[in-house]
């Protein structure tokens, strides 16, 4: 008696592999094809709209859109990749980290499809898809590379060695920069998601606050706290003196001092460890302050930098079919019992 996964890896596997990605650990509900490393499909069906009105994701009313839309998310992925459902080589599904009755959504409906159709499936951790987003931006990309990842729950500074395989060279000891821009909105005024409305805040002002220098522990460790902190004071010393909070110039030192570190780790890394390359990932990597900044960092430094476009750095399935494209080579299947998971750590320093 073989199990799924075992039967899985025992099949012949294609060489270019046609995947079926999804992904609903969130709010975006999403499906895409990839052929190999070429995107075929990536539909995005988004309830932050619905979820604007409560000041920011609300579970319920999450996993209750991701079931109203999943099929149709899935189907026309499927159609607009141009293939039968048929042609599908293995479907890669997030089953974590995320919001647990969010991911048990695109998890059931995932392994059913497997099932329905026969294939493999292959359980992707969010964390890696966003890292393995670099890998359509760029098809000839190879390991090893810098990997920058700034997500809202994570960040960090990787050596990606191998297909499968990255080593944390140093992480945020508190808030991911995701988490802290969406709490410089909060300080601020600024309607959910917290991160593009600080972006768009910050191009009507000059980065001429002097927050105190973000602080930078051993190696490549950072925190985000005393940046937290010090916008938080700023804008209450403000309100004492009665004076009117300059808040675009508030959105702009912030967002430089946040994205500073990021890409100062990120090119310091590339050169300790000798690499040529760094690519990054993570809904925060959507932010075009970053993007430029990593841009004229890397640029200087004769660092390769690869960015994958902006809707693949937020949440999407590209990414996950990417990842499943390198779990299916290396021959890791999951069974049909496989469970979602609200919390994998990144991991202390070392492999991942
Ligand atoms: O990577 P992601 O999907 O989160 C996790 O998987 O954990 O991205 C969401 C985070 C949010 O914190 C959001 O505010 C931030 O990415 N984000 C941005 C931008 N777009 C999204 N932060 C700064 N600037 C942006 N343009
Ligand atoms: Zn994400």
């Amino acid at each position: 008696m073989h199990t799924y996964a075992e039967r899985a890896a025992a099949r012949p596997r294609a060489a270019e592999p046609v995947i079926l990605g999804i992904e609903s650990s969130c709010d975006e509900t999403a499906a895409a094809v990839l052929r190999g490393r070429t995107i075929l499909s990536n539909v995005v069906r988004s309830s932050a709209a619905e979820q604007a009105k409560y000041g920011g994701v609300v579970p319920e009313i999450a996993s209750r859109a991701h079931v109203d839309v999943v099929d149709e998310a899935v189907l026309a992925a499927v159609r607009e990749a141009g293939i039968e459902k048929e042609e599908i080589d293995a479907v890669a599904v997030t089953y974590g980290a995320g919001l647990l009755g969010a991911l048990l959504v695109g998890l059931s409906f995932a392994k059913s499809f497997a099932f329905a159709l026969g294939v493999p499936l292959i359980a992707v951790n969010h964390i890696r898809g966003h890292m393995a987003a670099a890998y359509l931006a760029d098809t000839s990309l190879e390991p090893p590379f810098i990997t920058l990842l700034a997500s809202g729950g994570h960040t960090a500074v990787l050596y990606t060695k191998s297909y499968t395989e990255s080593e944390i060279l140093g992480s945020t000891r508190d808030d991911a920069a995701g988490e802290a821009f969406d709490k410089a909105a909060r300080v601020l005024g600024l309607p959910y998601p917290g991160g593009p409305n600080v972006e768009k805040l910050a191009r009507e002002g000059e980065a001429n606050i002097p927050f105190p220098k973000m602080f930078r522990g051993n190696g490549f460790d950072f925190s985000y706290s005393g940046l937290k902190t010090a916008v938080i004071n700023y804008c209450h010393n403000c309100a004492q003196k009665g004076e009117s909070i300059p808040r675009a110039d508030v959105a702009a030192s912030f967002q430089s001092a946040a994205c500073g570190v990021l890409a100062d780790s990120a090119v310091e890394a590339a050169l300790q460890k000798g690499c040529k390359t760094v690519a990054a990932g993570g809904g925060v990597v959507a932010n075009g302050y970053l993007r430029a900044l990593l841009a004229e960092r890397c640029a200087r430094a004769g660092i390769r930098l690869v960015l994958p476009e902006k809707k693949y750095c937020t949440d999407n399935a590209a990414m996950i079919a990417a990842e499943g494209l390198m779990q299916y080579r290396a021959g890791n299947f999951a069974d049909l019992t496989v469970n979602a998971c609200a919390h994998i750590p990144l991991g202390k320093k070392g492999k991942q």
